[in-house]
């Protein structure tokens, strides 16, 4: 069983889909952590509720270089053949990404809104006239690039005429939630056979 760890900084709903969909079987995964930047996340308490070993590390005050090393760290001792970033919100460097395949989750089409409260620029976006859909992706993570990598997998997230702010993110997370879980399966037929 391929071993994943998933990063998080918030609420969480994307790990609970991952936690969801391991559970009831679409998602052959071990859960081995979830390591958070933010001892306040609720996806703490997500993971936890589900059996998962959590750990926090913060980045407060910490040279980015030194604390990715450290993280990368943490991972190995966790055991981890994917790194899923979900809802994780620190740019990563090369001293983490480079020991660990990592995918992340970005709230906008390819190449759109990178950068952290993409959902609300999108959504100014479509207010004023600029785009007429959002979407969610999925991507590698080979680099610091800015939610910028080898697309796994997106969906458009088209808006309705009488969305709010509110409506449209819930939509986005809905998509994201279902996108996420088959981006992993896809990536899960893309490593390496184990003992490669
Ligand atoms: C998601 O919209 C994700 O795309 C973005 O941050 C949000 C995290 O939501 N990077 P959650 O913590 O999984 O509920």
């Amino acid at each position: 069983m391929r071993r994943l760890v998933v990063m998080v900084s918030g609420s969480g709903s994307n790990l609970q889909a991952i936690i969801d969909a391991q559970a009831d079987g679409r998602l052959p995964v071990e859960i081995t952590g979830v390591i958070s930047n933010n001892a306040d996340a609720y996806a703490l308490t997500r993971a936890a509720n589900a059996g998962i070993p959590t750990s926090v590390l913060s980045h407060k005050g910490r040279k980015r270089s030194e604390y990715d090393s450290e993280l990368a760290y943490l991972v190995s001792t966790i055991g981890a053949d994917l790194v899923v970033l979900a809802g994780w919100n620190r740019l990563l460097s090369g001293n983490f990404v480079s020991h660990h395949t990592t995918i992340n989750l970005h709230p906008a089409e390819p190449g759109k809104f990178p950068g952290l409260g993409a959902i609300e620029r999108a959504f100014d976006a479509w207010k004023s006239g600029e785009i007429s859909a959002g979407g969610v992706m999925v991507h590698y993570v080979p680099d610091e690039g800015v939610d910028d990598g080898p697309v796994i997998d997106w969906k458009p997230v088209p808006f309705s005429i009488d969305d709010t702010l509110e409506t449209y993110e819930q939509r986005v997370h809905t998509v994201e939630h279902e996108l996420l879980v088959d981006s992993i399966n896809i990536v899960l037929g893309q490593l390496p056979p184990t003992g490669a």
